[in-house]
């Protein structure tokens, strides 16, 4: 049956063959005393490759159809939330963290990257976050900013994400994200000019703007463009190295001074002094705000009210810096090594 079935493919493929090379000898038989044959022929490959390449924008228009959508924005209920997030106000709420059995996968089908994460982080306290390359550390932060939703905890459960124990699956995502600051580990800047990509919906003035980039080791840099805060950021901002743009980015989070800051290795690309200077500006300006931090070195979690060490989505230990160095787990590990000179989390955590 699936040979006969198979037969009958190749001669329906061999027919329309059949078919297209006579049309073609037939256009070719036609036109001859018209075009040159290698004229044609030309046209020919030239008409296929082009059908070729805009059959795969119909390809696209499909997929992108049948894209589930994401979670409604805003939702009426985001009114009552302090603030009242819908009216416009953002949500005002202390910064008071808690996961509770979070699991997290990219796309049904795939392993889990998250595996019942649970952890407490009271509002104002400092988490540094490590764990070795694959732990999960980003898609944490991908689950708290719900890129990627979460699985379903069963019914009657406590949420898998709450701040200031508001189940941040019942509200609207642009709700949840205005109320978190984040620096991501591949910094994103927009096409337009600096001034946008500071402050896109254009709630600040440049003062305020001068302020921010100031604070976050910029200022002067800016101040050397051509069209200073009017300057052009090029498609993706291909016009700023990666370190700058990590600063435009810590710039972009002061400015909007929330209660939960995400730092994902936000100063990998920044040397030394600079990066001394940026953790003590956040220090600072973040000092009643929730910060976690993927940090890129050992020394700018050292500090931290609490460590949280990742492997494999799980949560390997979560505790004070010097609870864990006095139990000697991993991040006990991870200090010795830096004591004995790695100062980058990848490179003690491989020791
Ligand atoms: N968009 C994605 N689609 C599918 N899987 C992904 C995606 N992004 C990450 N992963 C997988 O999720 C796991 C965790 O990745 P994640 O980026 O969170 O690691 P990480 O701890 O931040 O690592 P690193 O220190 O290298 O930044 C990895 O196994 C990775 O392959
Ligand atoms: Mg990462």
């Amino acid at each position: 049956m699936a040979i006969s079935y198979a037969l009958n493919v190749t001669q329906v493929r061999l027919f329309i063959s059949f078919v297209c090379l006579s049309c073609l000898c037939a256009l070719i038989y036609a036109f001859a005393p018209f075009y040159p044959i290698t004229q044609m022929l030309n046209w020919m490959v030239r008409m296929s490759s082009e059908t070729e390449t805009n059959v795969v924008s119909v390809e696209r228009v499909v997929e992108y159809a049948n894209t589930s959508s994401e979670s409604q924005w805003v939702l009426a209920s985001d009114a009552r939330l302090p603030g009242g997030a819908a009216g416009g106000g953002g949500w005002e709420h202390s910064g008071a963290l808690r996961l509770e059995g979070l699991s997290m996968r990219y796309r049904p089908g795939l392993p889990l990257v998250l595996n019942d994460v649970s952890i407490d982080v009271p509002a104002g306290s400092s988490v540094g976050i490590v764990g070795r390359t694959g732990a999960g550390k980003s898609s944490l932060f991908a689950a708290l900013l719900r890129l990627v939703e979460v699985e379903r905890r069963p019914a009657g459960a406590r949420p898998a994400v709450a701040i200031d124990g508001v189940d941040v699956s019942q509200i609207g995502l642009h709700t949840l994200r205005r109320a978190i600051s984040i620096i991501p580990q591949d910094p994103v800047l927009f096409n337009g000019s600096l001034r946008f990509n500071l402050d896109p919906l254009h709630k600040h003035g440049d003062g305020q703007l001068w302020v921010v980039l100031d604070k976050a080791g910029l200022g002067d840099h800016a101040r050397g463009l051509p069209g200073r805060l009017d300057h052009q950021v090029a498609e993706g901002g291909k016009n700023f190295s990666q370190g700058e743009k990590q600063l435009v980015c810590l710039a972009r989070a002061l400015l909007r001074s929330s209660k939960l800051l995400l730092l994902d290795e936000a100063t990998s690309s920044v040397d030394f002094e600079t990066d001394s200077q940026i953790q003590a500006t956040i220090r600072t300006e973040f000092a009643d705000a929730t910060v976690l931090t993927i940090a890129h070195r050992v020394d700018t979690i050292r500090d931290c009210d609490r460590i949280l060490v990742l492997a494999e989505g799980k949560v390997v230990e979560y505790g004070a810096p010097a609870t864990l160095v006095a139990k000697g787990g991993e991040y006990a590990k991870l200090i010795e090594a830096h004591e004995q000179g790695f100062d980058h989390v990848a490179d003690a955590m491989l020791s």
